[in-house]
């Protein structure tokens, strides 16, 4: 097994019980619903990787939750983007990066996308800075990967069904090995 793997492995095992702050499902199976529909339109394997690990900074800090009640934004996709940027490309970190921006973006150039976004999804905005000013989004848009941080974003907002059957996490690992660093192999 590579060790990239076994070390995800670890990381969703031991937040399987993790809700996802204010949303209908927990993190992990969130994440995996994500994979999945990256997975369905047959997206490139970095693309499918990013979409499953996007909120892996949620998991990586202790009691996300709790910051959530206070309103406290914790970054994740900081934090994240950096715990990915050791083991994967730039294609699978950047979108991973960008993908709260990529909301603020989508809420300021579709009118329509405000109204699709859970509650919880709509509360945070706030927190992250809400929609962008007209310079911010031509420099979100001039930034490696945003593209791709736009797609995440679509599947990560349709990726909040209650008791949808998932892939199990084994079922990307011949994705995450093909995308990995070398030195994480
Ligand atoms: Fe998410």
């Amino acid at each position: 097994m590579s060790k990239v793997f076994a070390e995800i492995e670890e990381i969703f095992n031991a937040k399987l019980a993790e809700e996802y702050l204010g949303e209908d499902v927990k993190l992990v199976e969130h994440m995996l619903q994500c994979g999945d529909l990256a997975k369905s339109v047959a997206a490139p394997d970095y693309l499918i990787v990013a979409a499953l690990l996007h909120d892996i900074g949620h998991l990586l800090v202790d009691d996300a939750e709790g910051a959530h009640h206070e309103g406290v934004d914790l970054h994740h996709d900081l934090v994240g983007a950096k715990w990915l940027e050791a083991r994967f490309p730039a294609t699978v970190s950047e979108p991973v990066r960008l993908h709260v921006a990529a909301k603020r973006y989508l809420v300021t150039t579709n009118h329509d996308y405000l109204a699709k976004l859970s509650h919880a999804s709509v509360q945070t905005l706030y927190m992250q800075g809400g929609p962008l000013n007209q310079e911010e989004v031509i420099e979100f848009i001039s930034r490696e990967g945003a593209e791709d941080a736009v797609r995440v974003r679509l599947w990560d907002d349709l990726a909040k069904v209650r008791d949808k059957p998932t892939s199990a996490l084994q079922d990307f690992k011949e994705a995450i090995d093909s995308v990995a660093l070398a030195c994480v192999k």
